[in-house]
């Protein structure tokens, strides 16, 4: 372990299940960093309720983020796997750390700027978000944030918020550093934007075959002809593959876009194949596991029992460190 560093990070369980640019821009790096770190993912479930209204839906979103965690490989026995809302301390260091914060700089939120620029009302959850975010970054002890770029501002805020209340208050956290591999920091969807749920340019992690070759199929590309020369750089065809492909792969897919003569409908199949070979053998154990709800709880409760050992050490220490709870 390297010098018993710790890495935290969390999805949330917004939807069926998570998307392939979940999957290549965060989730593939948890593994790897499972290997070398003392980790904990968690299933901000929490988070999720600024967005997912049905509370059944919401158990499902749970169990199949939690069956994707194990399905990818990561091993509960080594990585604490839990549920937000299992560890309710989040919510209290939460407020104290809101305490610290000033409110302009959750005005300047990416969601909250935009909602107002589009004149849509959101709830105030979506403000308070960053901060609850945080929490669950501090309430670890966490030194290192796996992350897409989209999240690069959530943990500017949270690295701020640490320095802030260490600075007031005494040396209680690690400032977190985020980890965002500038690789994978942002994979496009089939229209070339971000792939997100809310765009509905996603491929489902998880999908059968059948409806990840349909949406292959359907990534937006220019015009150019069969026999013209195209360029894999800005081809949201090419931008996919690389994720999948080793280097010698993308090299020679590479030629055949400057050579000219190869159609978009066959670099698409090969984008297929490389996306089947890795998620294939990666399915067949999430669609073994998500039959098996009880398996999934049980993992959840275990994670959680693990994880507010954790938590609870530490809200004692803010506890003391803001002044609340003392015996009088
Ligand atoms: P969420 O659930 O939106 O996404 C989960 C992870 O997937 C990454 N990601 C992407 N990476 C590359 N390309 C994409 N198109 C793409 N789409 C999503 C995200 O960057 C993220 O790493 N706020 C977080 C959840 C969260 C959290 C935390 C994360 C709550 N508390 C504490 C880290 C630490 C979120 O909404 O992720």
């Amino acid at each position: 372990m390297k010098g018993q560093e710790r890495v935290f990070s969390g999805v949330q369980p917004s939807g069926a299940q998570v998307h392939i640019g979940n999957y290549a821009g965060a989730l593939k790096h948890f593994v790897t960093l499972a290997k070398h770190y003392e980790t904990i993912f968690c299933i901000v479930d929490l988070h999720a309720l600024t967005s997912v209204d049905e509370s059944k839906e919401l158990n499902k979103y749970i169990e199949s983020l939690a069956a994707a965690y194990l399905a990818i490989g990561l091993d509960p026995k080594k990585t604490i796997i839990f549920r937000q809302s299992d560890v309710p301390e989040v919510c209290e260091l939460a407020w104290y750390l809101a305490c610290e914060f000033p409110l302009g700089l959750l005005e300047r939120a990416h969601k909250v700027k935009d909602s107002r620029t589009k004149n849509v009302s959101i709830n105030s959850g979506v403000m308070f978000y960053p901060i609850l975010m945080a929490a669950d970054i501090l309430l670890y002890r966490a030194h290192k944030v796996p992350v897409g770029a989209d999240q690069k501002q959530h943990l500017e805020m949270a690295r701020d918020v640490a320095e802030r209340f260490n600075f007031r208050r005494g040396d209680i956290f690690p400032v977190p550093e985020p980890l965002i591999d500038e690789n994978s920091a942002v994979i496009t969807g089939l229209d070339g934007r971000k792939m997100s749920k809310s765009y509905d340019n996603y491929i489902g992690l998880f999908e059968d075959s059948k409806s990840v070759r349909k949406k292959v199929m359907r990534i937006v590309t220019d015009s150019k002809g069969v026999e013209d020369i195209k360029d894999p750089d800005s081809c949201n065809i090419f931008q996919l593959y690389k994720h999948f492909s080793s280097t010698d792969e993308q090299q020679e897919l590479r030629q055949r876009y400057l050579a000219g003569g190869m159609g978009y409908g066959v670099a698409k199949e090969e984008v297929f194949k490389v996306i089947e070979r890795e998620i294939n053998p990666l399915r067949q154990v999430y669609n073994d596991l998500i039959k098996r709800p009880n398996d999934l709880r049980d993992v959840l409760a275990d994670g959680a029992k693990r994880a507010r050992v954790i938590a609870q050490a530490t809200i004692a220490d803010v506890r003391d460190a803001v002044g609340v709870g003392a015996k009088l």
